[in-house]
């Protein structure tokens, strides 16, 4: 038996690859991808090396540019936020990671995939529905939900008693949990689990403060194509080098810092910090562009359906038929969605402040509210009014009427 885990390199995934050789009995392959954490991974290379793994069944590979325009940026199209404000930074990635897990799976004739997600959360489902979805043969271990490691003391005992290293901060409570990658970090648990208490200093990893941002405003210019944003000041750059350079300005300036009590699948809420500052500057100029470039009728369609697009994502159906077939409604709508934006980042704001597009549906020449040379006539409104006033009239007399007898 054979099993591909999602392997951090952390304290936790390595509890969970001793306890599938010991429990299960099976050989276990180790995928650690490289989504913009921001962490080294050859400390996790040796780690599994350390904990027994041959190093042929280590498979450590840099997603960065897939995860960005393959997942990041078709989200972005559609500017979706889940419970208003929610960028949906770990929901995007985990069809990335469980995609590949399936796919080293079969690559290496392996019939099961582990994660280290928790029975209480959504990253369980998100993991396993894609699992599913893209191998319905293949087996799922959820470690967290079948051990009975079910304290941190336990879980250090067994980290003792297989020599399992163990970094001194581990050892006490962790603060909270954290999940990073280029489009945001978060954090939740321990302190942050009394919503009525407001977050401490220390949770923020990647943005300062916007207390403490510079007192001087930032200018960046974001040029997108069909939707997509493909340079920066005017610099070309690859979807993941747009999202980090994006990430260094908006930490800068302190912004994409959200506090939220959102509703997890499972039923419960829970409380988290979300820090994404790339993706918050992305989402702005993203609408500054649609301002100019998307017909009233599409950009009001594409909104309407956002909410519904956003909860998919959440919930873990990135790959089901109605994601896709929303996919192909917000793509359709992104067709002339291409031009600049220039957005102002200043203490914990990025605001969209200047927008021009060779695809610009803006007419000044209509909307003017000097001489229009005859464009627009004004005449033209008396009519459209009172046509649209007529139900409203027939409401109003009626009304009147009832109320009389
Ligand atoms: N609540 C967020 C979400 O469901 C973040 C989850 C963070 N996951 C983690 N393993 N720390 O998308
Ligand atoms: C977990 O339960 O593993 C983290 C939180 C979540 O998935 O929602």
């Amino acid at each position: 038996k054979k099993v591909v885990l999602a392997y951090s390199g952390g304290l936790d995934t390595s509890i969970i690859l001793k306890w599938l050789q010991t429990e299960y009995g099976c050989e276990v392959m180790t995928f650690t991808a490289d989504l913009g954490q921001g962490e080294e991974l050859e400390p996790a290379r040796a780690k599994a090396v350390l904990l027994g793994i041959d190093p042929k069944n280590i498979y450590i590979e840099d997603v960065r540019e897939e995860f960005v325009r393959d997942f990041v940026f078709p989200m972005f199209r559609a500017n979706a936020l889940y419970e208003g404000l929610y960028l949906l930074g770990t929901s995007i990635a985990r069809p990335l990671i469980a995609k590949r897990l399936v796919e080293i799976a079969a690559l290496t004739g392996a019939d099961a995939v582990a994660h280290g997600a928790t029975g209480k959360g959504n990253d369980q489902v998100r993991f396993e529905l894609t699992a599913y979805a893209l191998n319905p043969h293949i087996r799922v271990i959820a470690p967290w939900r079948e051990w009975d490691l079910t304290s941190r003391t336990k879980l250090i005992e067994f980290a003792e008693n297989n020599q399992i290293p163990i970094a001194k901060d581990k050892r006490g409570e962790a603060p909270f949990s954290v999940d990073a990658n280029l489009l945001h970090t978060s954090s939740e648990g321990k302190a942050l689990e009394n919503p009525a208490n407001e977050a401490p200093s220390y949770v923020y990893q990647r943005t300062v403060d916007p207390e403490d941002a510079p007192n001087t405003p930032e200018m960046v210019e974001i040029t997108f194509e069909k939707g997509d944003a493909v340079a920066i000041n005017g610099v070309a750059m690859s979807p993941a080098t747009i999202l980090t350079r994006l990430n260094e300005l908006g930490g800068k300036h302190g912004v994409g810092r959200l506090d939220l009590v959102e509703n997890r699948f499972v039923g419960m809420k829970s409380r988290g910090i979300y820090e994404t500052p790339g993706g918050t500057i992305l989402l702005e100029a993203h609408r500054g562009i649609e301002q100019i470039t998307l017909d009233s009728g599409a950009g009001h369609l594409k909104d309407s359906i956002m909410p519904r697009y956003a909860e998919l994502i959440y919930n873990g159906f990135w790959y089901s038929p109605e994601r896709e077939m929303l996919q192909a409604l917000i793509d359709k709508s992104q067709e002339h969605v291409t031009g600049t934006v220039r957005v102002k980042l200043y203490k914990g704001s990025a605001r969209t402040v200047a927008r021009w597009s060779e695809h610009s549906l803006y007419s000044e020449k209509h909307v003017t509210f000097e001489e229009d040379a005859g464009a627009y006539d004004q005449k033209d409104a008396a009519g459209f009014i009172k046509l649209n006033a007529l139900r409203l009239k027939l409401i109003a007399t009626r009304n009147e009427r009832v109320k009389k007898r």
